[in-house]
């Protein structure tokens, strides 16, 4: 199927968008009119942008039904601060109550039984349930139509964090990944929540160069068994890997003895044996295994 966009309708739009650009972080923001009333509401048209200046935009969109526009970005029209709450897997039932229509001057906080905390440098209160908190100005908002569906960019620069302990490795005071259970949002009513099951490390490509998927030997890039992930490991080797006569392999022995008569099939193996080297992160082995048929 192919879509342009301006053939459908802002519901159709809303809903591939969501589906496909996801998942999408939430920004659970806390804000404060003029007179004082507090605001809370989940926004996961959000995401950072830059770490110096520390910048962080969410967008609260004008209403496809009635055009109308949120009572949040009417907030940081009159007051630009913003305390930016990370939503994590415990508190998603009580964020997702906070995203009704409650009139302007309901707390949210109260509604959805969130305890507020006041903030150290600006006016909208932190949600303490939250494990991290950011106080935030807004330093500019950005229209992007008149429409219903139309986004606000509310362009904020991080001005202070607030890190539960609980999320700190003890010496290094770095956060650990695996602790926070960040909640995100896909298509329609569809979360996901990251934890140990779903992270996965992925060796970044260092000031090197990665040789490149080209740079591989033919018979491993057109490789039946091996999948791009796998060339992608393969190919992020800094220059093309020599055998190493030191290396030992007992299964890798098992294979030459046993097809060194079929080439074909003593291939296929090595790339089968090599794939799963792959599959665990084993990368120096899984070449010094491909270079066997070399
Ligand atoms: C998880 C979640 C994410 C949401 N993301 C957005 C968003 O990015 N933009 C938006 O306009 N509305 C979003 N909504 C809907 C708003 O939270 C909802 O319209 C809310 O009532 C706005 O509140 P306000 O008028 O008090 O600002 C989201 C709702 C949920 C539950």
């Amino acid at each position: 199927m192919i879509l342009d966009l301006k053939d459908i309708n802002t519901v159709d739009r809303q809903h591939y968008l969501q589906h496909v650009i996801a998942p999408r972080p939430i920004c659970f923001a806390s804000t404060i009119d003029k007179a004082g009333n507090v605001n809370l509401s989940p926004f996961s048209f959000f995401n950072l942008f830059s770490t110096n200046p520390p910048i962080v935009i969410f967008s609260p969109s004008r209403r496809v039904r009635n055009n109308t526009t949120k009572h949040t970005l009417q907030n940081v029209e009159e007051v630009p601060e913003v305390v930016i709450n990370m939503v994590t897997y415990d508190m998603i039932q009580q964020v997702s109550l906070t995203s009704c229509e409650y009139p302007k001057e309901v707390n949210e906080f109260i509604k959805a039984g969130f305890t507020e905390d006041p903030a150290t440098l600006i006016k909208p209160p932190m949600v303490k349930e939250s494990k991290v908190k950011m106080e935030c100005r807004v330093i500019e908002i950005k229209s992007l139509g008149t429409e219903g569906g139309a986004g606000n960019l509310v362009i904020c620069e991080v001005l202070r964090m607030h890190i539960d302990d609980s999320l700190l490795e003890a010496q290094s005071k770095k956060i650990d990944q695996r602790k926070i259970h960040q909640v995100a949002r896909l298509g329609a009513d569809w979360y996901c929540v990251v934890n140990e099951n779903n992270l996965f490390h992925v060796q970044k490509p260092n000031t090197e160069l990665g040789i490149g998927v080209d740079a591989l030997p033919e018979s491993i890039r057109n490789s039946k068994i091996l999948t791009g992930n796998n060339l992608g490991q393969l190919a992020n080797v800094n220059e093309m890997p020599f055998i190493e006569p030191s290396f030992d392999d007992s299964h890798l022995k098992q294979i030459i003895q046993y097809f060194s008569i079929d080439p074909d099939e003593m291939e296929k193996e090595l790339h089968i044996h090599a794939k799963k080297l792959l599959d665990e992160g084993k990368v120096r082995e899984a070449w010094q295994v491909l270079l066997a048929s070399n």
